[in-house]
């Protein structure tokens, strides 16, 4: 199992360079070990994933969204883009709750745009993109942001949300806490 390279490390500062080659056996293996990081550590709510948090600074992500969730927000099924783009669609924000495997037991309030549209391709090359709402417009901004070298952290608004995930969810209801993006 490949560790996950957490906040300090200065790859997570750089800007991921372009996947050239679409199909590789090594995007392939890459993708493979991104949803085994995912899996391994499903169990505290990851859903997204970006390359650079395995050591590989390329545009690549990862993002699932169970159907069975408390929160009745709609599922997303497995979805791998590469070289994603995404443009924001109007100026609504929305604060909720994040973490991410690279800042592992923190979580924070992050703003994040409520609407965005996206490209991308998947793993075979083939062009790919849509429009995303609310969380997964949530998810593909924070990892987005992982391939431009900045974490959620820097997108906090007000510190005093920035905490230990257990503190903090102790200090709160726990419903409200129920939207990690990894
Ligand atoms: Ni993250």
């Amino acid at each position: 199992m490949k560790s996950v390279i957490r906040m300090g490390d200065p790859i997570l500062r750089e800007s991921a360079r372009p996947v050239g080659e679409f199909g590789s056996p090594w995007l392939k293996s890459l993708v493979d070990a991104m949803w085994e990081a995912m899996r391994i550590r499903s169990g505290w709510g990851t859903v997204g994933f970006a390359a650079p948090q395995l050591g590989e600074s390329v545009q690549v992500i990862t993002f699932v969204y169970p159907e069975s969730n408390r929160r009745g927000i709609p599922a997303i099924p497995p979805t791998v883009l590469i070289n994603p783009v995404v443009k924001i669609l109007d100026d609504s924000m929305e604060d909720e709750w994040e973490t991410c495997l690279s800042i592992p037991g923190m979580t924070g309030k992050v703003p994040r745009h409520h609407r965005v549209s996206y490209t991308a391709f998947d793993i075979d090359g083939k062009s790919i993109g849509g429009i995303a709402e609310g969380f997964h417009a949530r998810i593909l901004q924070h990892e987005c942001d992982h391939l431009e070298g900045h974490l959620y952290l820097e997108r906090i608004a007000d510190l005093a949300t920035f905490g230990f995930w257990e503190e903090v969810q102790s200090q709160r209801n726990a419903g409200a806490l129920q939207l990690p993006v990894r």
